[in-house]
């Protein structure tokens, strides 16, 4: 642990007083300069810090800072055996997965960023992604998948976000097919796979999940002002929500040919019985989404009565005002 994240522990187990830069420094063996530098670190993180001269220094309700040391706390002993990496800033957390493979980082791991300048969403589009106010991360899975079947890892990193939801909170998150998690009919997760590829075996070597969860994010821009919202929990830390989807994917990986998770993906389906337009080439086509079969895949009723499956790549789909 830094000193600023001993310092930053010491704030948070005093939550709800003041505790003196005196003791802090008395406690941690260091000078009251080094906590005061600490607290300037911390600050200059975005984290806010209340403080008065006679009393101390003491964490604002809404601080929230990321930290290694208390993500792995929180995690249990399957999750733990990730390789972490927490970071200030990035592009995004799928390419740094990515240079990292490409580096030849051979374990299953997590990166995490308190920001993305270069957030990326499905279809070429972005992911927003602000400072302090959202969990971006990617786990690199090592597989020995078929293609075909790291596409059902992406089934499965919902199933996980809103297990982790559940767990924590009273909230009742839905999936959107594929992969949206929404809460009150609005986007708060986005999830981004992406399989680096043996060419000659066909098999997915690394499969890489990029996870965006809207924690307290309020400024959203105009384009999606009116279809993202945030999870807005009081008194839950990003650390404790990163830990527990990372505990609920990790699970559900290690065995992927136990399909049970698949019933809760349908359980927690926004789609299932109603009616949608899906885009194929450009061409707008109408039908009934009847089931997720175990691949992940969109049964869909046409209006002439023949049943297809949709697979992620092919379509996006709008549920029919
Ligand atoms: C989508 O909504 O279309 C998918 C969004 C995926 C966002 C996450 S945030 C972490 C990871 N890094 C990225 O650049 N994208 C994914």
């Amino acid at each position: 642990m830094t000193l600023k994240e001993k310092v930053y522990e010491k704030l948070e187990n005093n939550r709800d007083d003041y505790i003196s830069g005196q003791l802090i420094a008395e406690e941690l063996g260091i000078s009251r300069n080094a906590v005061w530098k600490a607290i300037k670190r911390i600050r200059k993180d975005g984290c806010k810090i209340d403080s008065v001269s006679s009393k101390g220094y003491r964490l604002a309700k809404n601080a929230d800072i990321l930290s290694e040391d208390k993500i792995r706390k929180n995690m249990n002993e399957r999750s733990r055996k990730l390789s972490l990496k927490v970071l200030d800033t990035v592009d995004s957390t799928n390419n740094e997965a990515k240079r990292m493979i490409s580096d030849g980082f051979a374990s299953d791991a997590l990166i995490i960023s308190n920001e993305q300048t270069g957030g990326r969403g499905r279809l070429g589009r972005n992911f927003y992604s602000p400072k302090n106010t959202g969990i971006y991360m990617s786990f690199i899975i090592h597989t020995d998948l078929k293609l075909s079947d790291a596409v059902s890892v992406t089934t499965a990193a919902a199933v996980a976000v809103v297990r982790a939801i559940e767990k924590l909170t009273l909230i009742k998150p839905m999936i959107k097919w594929v992969n949206d998690v929404f809460i009150n009919n609005k986007k708060a997760c986005g999830i981004l796979t992406e399989a680096v590829t043996d060419f000659e075996t066909g098999s997915a070597q690394s499969v890489i999940i990029g996870i965006g969860i809207n924690i307290s994010t309020e400024d959203f821009p105009e384009e999606i002002s009116e279809s993202a919202t945030s999870l807005n929990l009081q008194g839950i830390s990003r650390n404790t929500i990163i830990a527990a989807v990372s505990d609920e994917l990790t699970e559900i990986c290690s065995d992927l040919n136990d399909k049970s998770y698949i019933d809760d993906y349908r359980k927690h389906s926004l789609i299932i019985g109603k009616e949608i337009d899906f885009y194929r080439n450009n061409v707008k086509m109408h039908a009934s989404a009847e089931d997720i079969d175990n691949n992940g895949g969109l049964i869909v009723k046409l209006p002439n009565g023949e049943t297809e499956t949709l697979n992620s790549g092919e379509v996006t789909v709008r549920l029919s005002d």
